[in-house]
């Protein structure tokens, strides 16, 4: 596969959308470095030097998998980063261990007649010795006090993510796994919608739709901006 390496770049999804009209096969984009990575709604994703920071673009991909796809990138993130700690999901797209974010999941598509190209953007915590104090975040060198090998575990997150996207398991299914591995079930979450109001409940489970369930509504992806827990 095409892999495009570089060690500054603004957002490895910028330069991802910036060349995929002139490619026509799947690529990577990895960058050590990012001076203003995006997360989901335009927050700023903190990248600095240590961590793997890439873009996973999938050409030609089916625009109606698109949903499952966002779950079937995190199961794929959460399997890879198994192998270091007991890793799971936090609705929607975070990976994290004890309840501290170690991976985030961003997906946009750009859409050109019939074609449409998805960019998977993952940024995972690896090598990252220490955070901003306004972020709730930790990685996988602060955890087990071991560095680990970015281009290791690109390879291990790219197979995995080839073998959930190609499965032929419905969403309802892959809604399944998610559950099996949900941080924040039954527990008192804060869920701040995307208008900023916040309110407190107790996150139930994923229904078959992707939508969070709790005691005090359901909540669709697009509505919120955020999950913590208490
Ligand atoms: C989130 O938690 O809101 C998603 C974070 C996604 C961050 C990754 S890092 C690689 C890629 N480039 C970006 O600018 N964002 C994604």
């Amino acid at each position: 596969m095409l892999k495009f390496k570089l060690s500054k770049v603004t957002s490895t999804q910028d330069f991802a959308e910036a060349i995929s009209s002139m490619l026509y096969e799947d690529f990577l984009v990895i960058a050590e470095e990012q001076t203003k990575a995006r997360g989901r709604y335009k927050r700023a994703w903190y990248s600095p030097k240590g961590g793997l920071w890439f873009t996973y673009v999938k050409k030609n991909f089916n625009a109606e998998e698109i949903p499952v796809a966002t779950l079937k990138a995190s199961l794929a993130v959460r399997e890879s980063l198994s192998s270091f700690f007991d890793a799971k999901i936090r609705w929607p797209n975070d990976v994290v261990v004890n309840d501290k974010k170690v991976s985030g999941i961003l997906i946009e598509a750009i859409y050109a007649g019939d074609a449409t190209d998805l960019f998977i953007g993952v940024g995972i915590n690896t090598n990252v010795k220490e955070f901003p104090p306004d972020i709730k975040a930790t990685s996988i060198l602060l955890e087990t006090g071991k560095e680990v090998n970015n281009d290791e575990l690109l390879n291990n997150v790219i197979s995995k993510m080839d073998y959930y996207l190609t499965l032929k398991e419905d969403f309802e299914e892959i809604v399944g796994k998610i559950n099996n591995y949900l941080s924040i079930k039954d527990k008192k979450v804060v869920i701040t919608r995307k208008d900023e109001t916040k309110v407190e409940c107790t996150a139930l489970f994923v229904d078959k739709f992707g939508r969070l369930v709790t005691d005090c509504g359901i909540f669709e992806v697009e509505d919120v901006l955020r999950v913590e827990s208490k």
